[in-house]
C-alpha cells in the first residue's frame, strides 16, 4: 500500500473525450490528485476546476504518473518524454500497445505485471472486451481454429473522439445505423490478435466488424465463436464464473444476456453466453457490453493506477 495520502498525477488530453471521463473519475478518487491537464484547441479554458494548460508546458516533474488521452501518433513523443523526465505513465492511446516498450494493461489479466511497469499500454475499447470475452474459451482450446471467430460490435459516437467531423454530426448519426472499417482492417485487430494467441494460445482466424451506434456511450459485441466441442448453457457460464470469481470489473449473467443499460457509466465489462441451436457444428453466440469511455478507457486506466500504486483495485470506480 503506498502510504502517500494523495499523489499527483498529469493528465495530457484532458479535453477529449477519454481525458474528460478520466478527469471526472480523478476528482473524486480519493488517492490521487491532479497535478496538471492539458488541452490543445482548449488550452485556457477551464475543465472540472482545473486550468488547461497546453501539453508542451506540462510540468511533468510534478506528477508521479501522467495519463496520456493523446490522439495516437501525438502520444508517443509525449510519452517518452514523460519516461525520460523518470515518470511512470499510462498511455490510452494505440502508440504502445504492440510495443515491448510497455505492459498491455488489461487488469484482469496482466495484474502482477501492471504492478511494477513504469509504462502502462492501456487497451482498445473494442478488444477489451472481445478479448475478456475470448480468453477464458481459448485458454481451454474450446475456439476451433479452423473456423472464424467472428465479432460484430456497435459503439456510441464517443468512441470516435471529440474533433468534429461531418460524418458524426448529429443529423448524420441520429436514428441511423451503419457498419464501418468492413473488410477486416479495423486499427483494433493487431491488438486482439496478438493478445489473444499471448493470453489464451489462439492464432486462428478473427472477423471483426464495428457499428456506429446513435448513443453517446457504450460498446455491445455480438462475438460469434466455433467450438472445438459442445457446450451447454450452465458448463459455458460455468467456464466465465470460474475465471472471473471475485473479479470486480468483470460481471457473469445467468440465463441472461446484457445490454448497455449494464455497463454505462461503470467501470466492468458484462457477459453472457448462449450456445446456438440449429447449426451443424458447435457454436456459442457470447456478448459482451462495455462503457467504452470507462472500462474501455479511463476507467481501465485508474485501475491500473491503482495496481501501479498498490491501491485497492477499484478505488475511485464504480463497477
Ligand atoms: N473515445 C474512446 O472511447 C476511447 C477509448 C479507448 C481509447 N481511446 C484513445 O484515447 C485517446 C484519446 O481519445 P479521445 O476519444 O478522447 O480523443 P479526442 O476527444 O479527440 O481528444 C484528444 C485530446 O488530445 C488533444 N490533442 C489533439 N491533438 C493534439 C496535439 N497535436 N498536441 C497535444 N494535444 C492534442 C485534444 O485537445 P483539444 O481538444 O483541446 O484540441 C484532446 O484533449 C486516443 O488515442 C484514443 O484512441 C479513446
Amino acid at each position: 500500500m503506498n502510504n502517500h495520502a494523495s499523489v499527483p498525477v498529469g493528465v495530457l488530453g484532458a479535453s477529449g473525450y477519454a481525458g474528460q471521463e478520466l478527469l471526472r473519475l480523478l476528482a473524486g478518487h480519493p488517492g490521487a490528485s491532479v497535478a496538471f491537464a492539458t488541452a490543445e484547441s482548449a488550452a485556457g479554458e477551464t475543465l472540472e476546476g482545473f486550468d488547461l494548460i497546453k501539453a508542451a508546458d506540462a510540468p511533468l516533474q510534478r506528477a508521479e504518473i501522467v495519463f496520456s488521452c493523446l490522439p495516437h501518433g501525438v502520444s508517443r513523443r509525449y510519452v517518452h518524454e514523460v519516461r525520460a523526465a523518470g515518470r511512470r505513465a499510462v498511455d490510452l492511446s494505440a502508440d504502445f500497445r504492440l510495443s515491448a516498450e510497455a505492459v498491455y494493461g488489461l487488469t484482469e489479466v496482466a495484474r502482477p505485471r501492471v504492478a511494477g511497469a513504469d509504462l502502462v499500454a492501456n487497451p482498445g475499447c473494442y478488444p477489451t472486451a472481445a478479448l475478456l470475452a475470448l480468453i477464458p474459451l481459448a485458454q481451454r482450446g474450446l475456439i476451433d481454429p479452423s473456423r472464424e471467430v467472428v465479432i460484430d460490435a456497435a459503439s456510441g459516437v464517443t468512441g470516435a473522439g471529440r474533433s468534429p467531423r461531418r460524418e458524426l454530426l448529429f443529423g448524420e448519426v441520429s436514428e441511423d445505423y451503419r457498419a464501418y472499417a468492413v473488410g477486416n482492417e479495423h486499427r483494433h485487430l493487431p491488438e486482439l490478435r496478438t493478445t489473444l494467441a499471448r493470453e489464451g494460445g489462439f492464432t486462428g482466424d478473427l472477423v471483426f466488424t464495428p457499428h456506429l451506434l446513435p448513443v453517446k456511450r457504450g460498446i455491445l459485441e455480438t462475438i460469434h465463436v466455433p467450438l472445438t466441442r459442445v457446450l451447454d448453457q450452465a458448463t459455458a457460464e460455468g467456464i466465465y464464473d470460474a475465471v472471473y470469481d471475485g473479479e470486480p470489473c468483470v460481471r457473469v449473467l445467468h440465463g441472461a444476456l446484457p445490454s448497455l443499460k449494464d455497463v454505462v457509466y461503470r467501470n466492468r465489462v458484462a457477459l453472457g453466453v448462449a450456445p446456438v441451436a440449429n447449426v451443424r457444428r458447435p457454436r456459442l453466440t457470447v456478448i459482451a457490453a462495455i462503457d467504452n469511455l470507462v472500462k474501455g478507457a479511463a476507467g481501465q486506466a485508474v485501475q491500473n493506477m491503482n495496481v501501479m500504486l498498490g491501491l485497492p483495485e477499484t478505488t475511485g470506480l464504480s463497477c
